[in-house]
């Protein structure tokens, strides 16, 4: 698969460690819960979820080497994708409910989009470590969709793991959840994984791991016998 040379041509920043990246790439055929490998020469190339595909948006924390480099590009500066990557997320249901931790809450944006054009109804849950950490408020406020936040220090929303954010809507809303989709820290997911399995909820959760050729040929992001690259990210539970 072919490198797409891109400039970049906005960068917001969400907080003080994460910024979103829009580049001057269109990848069309793009879907919610994809995403690309990104390069920065003698850098290194990290697997990013896409926030869009047209134009091509990210929304990256800064937490080592390369998401240092590439929060230290500027407006006008030269990147290097492959992509679309991996399953994606499939809209399926009429009442969805998103749960998305730290920059998780960029692919449940996007799929979030495509819910509402699809007719579907949408319900989300944000959750980070404290108030300064969540992100996406005011975006989710302008699709219109309810939201409840959680932090882990009660400094914001309920307090304690996106779960209680889930099991309060689950508890509150007057037309029953079809499906479950989340996308965040590891173990995170692996509690919405207990909570859905427990509830009887069909779920789809979007998992990492390290990533080396991002198309199924490595093994670097086995997982319990998966691919995360090829095979997901994204895990369907019925
Ligand atoms: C399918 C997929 C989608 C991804 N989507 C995104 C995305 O949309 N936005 C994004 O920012 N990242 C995303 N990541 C993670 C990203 O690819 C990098 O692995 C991560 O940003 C760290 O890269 P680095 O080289 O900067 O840090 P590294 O040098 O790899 O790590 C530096 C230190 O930070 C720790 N660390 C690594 N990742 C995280 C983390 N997420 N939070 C806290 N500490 C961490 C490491 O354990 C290490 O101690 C995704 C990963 C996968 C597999
Ligand atoms: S990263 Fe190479 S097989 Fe998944």
């Amino acid at each position: 698969m072919i490198h797409h040379a891109a400039r970049i041509t906005e960068i917001v920043e969400e907080n003080y460690r994460v910024k979103t990246f829009t580049l001057d790439l269109a990848l069309p055929t793009a879907r919610p819960g994809q995403f690309a490998m990104v390069w920065l020469p003698s850098v290194n190339e990290r697997p990013l979820s896409l926030l869009d595909g047209s134009p091509l948006r990210f929304t990256v924390a800064r937490v080592g080497d390369f998401t240092t480099a590439l929060h230290n590009l500027r407006v006008g500066e030269r990147l290097w994708v492959r992509g679309p990557l991996g399953n994606g997320f499939t809209v399926r249901g009429r009442h969805l409910l998103l749960a998305g931790g730290g920059y998780g809450v960029a692919p449940m944006h996007y799929v979030a989009r495509a819910a509402l054009t699809a007719g579907a109804q949408v319900s989300v849950v944000i959750g980070a470590r404290t108030a300064v950490d969540l992100l996406f408020l005011d975006r989710f406020a302008a699709l219109g969709v309810p939201v409840v936040t959680t932090t882990d220090d009660g400094s914001a929303g309920l307090a304690g793991l996106v779960t209680a954010g889930v099991e309060h809507l689950l508890a509150a809303t007057a037309t029953p959840i079809d499906q479950l989709y989340g996308c965040g820290p590891g173990p995170m997911l692996a509690a919405l994984e207990r909570l859905a399995a427990q509830r009887h909820l069909p779920s789809q959760l979007s998992w990492e791991n390290k990533m080396r050729c991002g198309i199924g040929i490595c093994g670097t992001c086995e997982k319990e016998g998966w691919l995360v690259c090829s095979e997901g990210p994204v895990r369907v539970a019925a």
